[in-house]
């Protein structure tokens, strides 16, 4: 079989990753269904944020575990990575994981966002799989979390422990997605939820004629929730980090940008009208990003104040005169916004900027400045975050946990380490979807984090050469003047098939190109 590479950075990796680097990819067939009949013992990890399906994940690696030998059993470590390096931990059984199949959220056995990076963090989780004899730890995460899978997969057969490793790809945000990963799970629930409640906006403002709403969602740094919530529901504006990014697109660019969009729309009589924003846009605003990268530094050194005042004494003191003005030209509300505290990982904690507020305030100083604005602006704010990441799944999304999880089964039966469990033809009816195992090594680069070089899945932003992006600039313009809003509605769950088992749109352009 063929051995794998990795994105960049081969030799390095090779030598992070001696004993699993290199593995060849897996197309799953009944040929790797066969060493299933011996007792097991899995272990099974949520980590980050919830995305809608992940109990189903924990059905499927049940039933397929049960199905196989039925003196098998499978343990859950409560609240995320921290769980495991605490030991602690819960018997799942058939009565827990029939109470929670295909509903939302990750409160079967709770989530949690510790990182696994310190030598005694390393060695307590050893501890804790030896203990249990576990013959595999499944850890169901992100980007972030897969990341922390291979590197535990490494280190258990650099000691000499048998527990396989295998991940599973979550989240909301989409950003986990590549060749080989066609969707992250969650993210087809998220969309369709906040596209409703957009929708539902969207045909307020064409009611009552009077409002314009500003609306940002969740995504983390990538803006795949924002364009697909986009073309469910075709609003007048929409901004995409990552074009901000590749355009260089200041702060007042972004701001003269809607505001002519209301001006315009002012002039065709429609004081109405919906903008979506990406939650880390403010992170790819080129100028707000060098000052971020700034005062990572400054407020991770030691001594940082606790206080607002003391923090701000301390950035103004650092900062250099650009970013000091940068910083001094924000609205108060978003320079304590900036200086709260970064999050395990070091990344300044988006959810906590409201960018939408800070938005509005610039368009409506913006507009008071345009003698021709005779119109009316009146905004209303939204943060679209927690509302759909514990929604119900989709049934796009209950299927493809399902499958996820089986054939994560699959995929320890078969001996693999290190891999993560896939699914491919994600466009196509169920019946018609091909499992893969994939060696995380192969989603891998080298990237600074904290400041130092470090192993990691590469992220996946927004390309603009994809087809879903290609398909919004080409639709954009006459959505910003025209009032072209498409109103989704709620997910269905029964009913015609062709609607019931639809996936995204991103998905379907991809497939179709
Ligand atoms: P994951 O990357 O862990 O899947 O989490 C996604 C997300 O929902 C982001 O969209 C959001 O920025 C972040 O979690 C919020 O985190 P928290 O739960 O800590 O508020």
């Amino acid at each position: 079989m063929k051995s794998s590479t990795a994105i960049r950075d081969v030799p390095t990796l090779k030598k992070i990753f001696p004993n699993i680097f290199g593995q060849p990819l897996l197309r799953v067939t009944k040929k790797h269904n066969k060493n299933t009949k011996k007792h097991r013992v899995i272990g099974v990890i949520l980590s980050g944020g919830p995305a809608p399906g992940g109990h189903n994940v924990i059905a499927g690696l049940f039933d397929a575990l049960k199905k196989a030998s039925k003196t098998s059993h499978l343990i859950g470590f409560k609240n995320g990575p921290g769980g495991l390096v605490r030991n602690d931990f819960l018997r799942i059984d058939s009565k827990l994981v029939d109470k929670y199949r295909n509903t939302g959220g990750f409160d079967i056995i709770g989530s949690g966002r510790t990182k696994i990076e310190t030598a005694k963090q390393f060695s307590s989780t050893l501890k804790t799989v030896q203990k249990h004899k576990l013959d595999a730890l499944v850890v169901i995460g992100g980007d972030d979390s897969n990341t922390n899978a291979v590197l535990l997969a490494e280190y258990f057969v650099q000691h000499d422990c048998k527990t396989q490793v295998i991940g599973i790809p979550k989240t909301i945000d989409g950003d986990l997605k590549n060749n080989y990963i066609e969707t992250s799970f969650g993210f087809d629930t998220a969309v369709k939820t906040y596209s409703e409640l957009i929708g539902n906006i969207a045909r307020d403002a064409n009611s009552s004629k009077k409002y314009w709403h500003f609306i940002r969602l969740m995504g983390r740094s990538a803006s795949h929730i924002t364009l697909e919530c986009a073309l469910q529901t075709q609003p007048n504006a929409t901004i995409i980090s990552e074009e901000v990014l590749s355009k260089k697109q200041s702060l007042q660019r972004i701001v003269n940008y809607l505001t002519d969009i209301v001006a315009k729309r002012s002039k065709k009589g429609m004081d109405f009208g919906v903008v979506l924003i990406p939650e880390g846009l403010i992170e790819f605003i080129p100028e707000i990003k060098n000052l971020i990268n700034s005062l990572n530094d400054i407020l991770s050194s030691a001594g940082t104040a606790k206080t607002f005042d003391g923090r701000q004494q301390q950035a103004l003191k650092s900062l250099s005169a650009p970013l000091r003005k940068t910083f001094q030209s924000l609205p108060e509300n978003i320079q304590k916004q900036l200086l709260l505290d970064r999050d395990d990982h070091g990344n300044v904690q988006v959810t906590l900027i409201e960018t939408e507020r800070m938005l509005i305030e610039m368009v409506a100083v913006e507009l008071k400045k345009r003698k021709s604005f005779q119109g009316k602006f009146t905004g209303q704010s939204h943060f679209f975050g927690y509302e759909a990441r514990c929604a119900f799944p989709s049934n796009f999304d209950s299927n493809y946990c399902y499958a996820l999880g089986f054939n994560a089964f699959i995929l320890i039966a078969d001996n693999c380490t290190g891999y993560i469990s896939t699914i491919k033809n994600l466009h196509l009816h169920p019946s018609k979807w091909q499992p893969y195992g994939i060696p995380l090594t192969m989603l891998m680069n080298i990237e600074k984090r904290k400041g130092k070089d470090s192993p990691v899945i590469k992220k996946a932003l927004v390309e603009t050469k994809s087809p879903a992006y290609k398909y919004f600039l080409k639709n954009r313009s006459s959505w910003e003047t025209e009032t072209s809003y498409i109103f989704p509605g709620s997910i269905q769950y029964d009913g015609d098939m062709k609607l019931i088992h639809s996936t995204t749109k991103t998905l379907a352009l991809e497939k179709r190109s």
